[in-house]
């Protein structure tokens, strides 16, 4: 490898690892403020975890409940659009639609994840389709109609990252902390900037992000969120 492309891939890393992995944990955070029973359940299998020992890499994989919300998270809002894109080698004809060699097509997750003839009602947000009983839901985030990540040899490199990353920041809030909405505060509208979906109006900058789903007292209020209401509960 030439330094240009260490630089290039080093680079690639840096944008394809971080704006992803934070807008899935704003994601899961804002729906956990939103529906306070299934946060209630999530709290309950952490405490279940920490009273027989601590929340480490051992214990958050062996975490049914919080591995339920992070693939039910990733199904209802798939930070990554517009990007699981592949190049046509020969022409071909698929289900009737005709492919010409060279042509580039595109997978966009979202339509996927929510269309209903892969998923029942997939607009509501519901953890519970993931969990292990449910053999159908099991099923279906292994054949191509859960692909938050892409699918095939390049598929997302950072995946198992990510799904570290995201499970153990996940568990460690909801252990310490309670996330609400404030009343009137407005549904979270999701964005997209060419790539990543994200919350509308949200800055790159996290603790912006984090700030406009009021997780506790703002870092940098802005005149937005000036009044609004700002609470942290702490669970103990
Ligand atoms: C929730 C977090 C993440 C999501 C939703 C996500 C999603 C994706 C998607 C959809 C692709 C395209 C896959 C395809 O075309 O089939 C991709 C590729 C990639 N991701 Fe991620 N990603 C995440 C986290 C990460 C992390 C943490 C890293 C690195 C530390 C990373 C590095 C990469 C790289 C290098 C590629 C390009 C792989 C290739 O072209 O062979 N991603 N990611």
């Amino acid at each position: 490898m030439t330094k240009k492309e260490v630089i290039e891939n080093c680079f690639a890393f840096l944008l394809a690892g971080y704006e992803t992995t934070s807008t899935a944990m704003t994601y899961c955070s804002y729906l956990l403020a939103k529906y306070p029973e299934i946060q209630k359940k999530l709290w309950q299998e952490i405490k279940l975890v920490k009273n027989e020992g601590t929340l480490d890499y051992d214990s958050i994989h062996s975490m049914k409940y919080l591995d339920a919300v992070y693939k039910e998270t990733l199904r209802y809002y798939p930070p990554v659009i517009h990007f699981i894109s592949r190049t046509c080698l020969s022409d071909i004809t698929i289900r009737g639609q005709f492919y010409p060699k060279g042509c580039s097509v595109t997978v966009q997750g979202n339509t996927i994840h929510r269309s209903e003839s892969n998923w029942d009602h997939p607009d509501i947000f519901d953890p519970d389709r993931f969990l292990a009983e449910n053999t159908e839901a099991t099923e279906k985030s292994t054949n191509l109609k859960w692909i938050p990540f892409g699918v095939g040899p390049r598929f997302c490199v950072g995946m198992r990252f990510a799904e570290m990353e995201f499970k153990m920041t996940i568990a460690k809030l909801i252990d310490k902390f309670e996330l609400r909405i404030p009343m009137g505060e407005m549904d979270l509208i999701p964005d997209c900037n060419g790539v990543i979906m994200r919350p509308k109006d949200a800055r790159a900058e996290p603790i912006l992000i984090f700030s406009s789903i009021k997780v506790g007292p703002p870092i940098r209020p802005t005149s937005e969120n000036h009044n609004a209401q700002h609470e942290t509960y702490k669970k103990y």
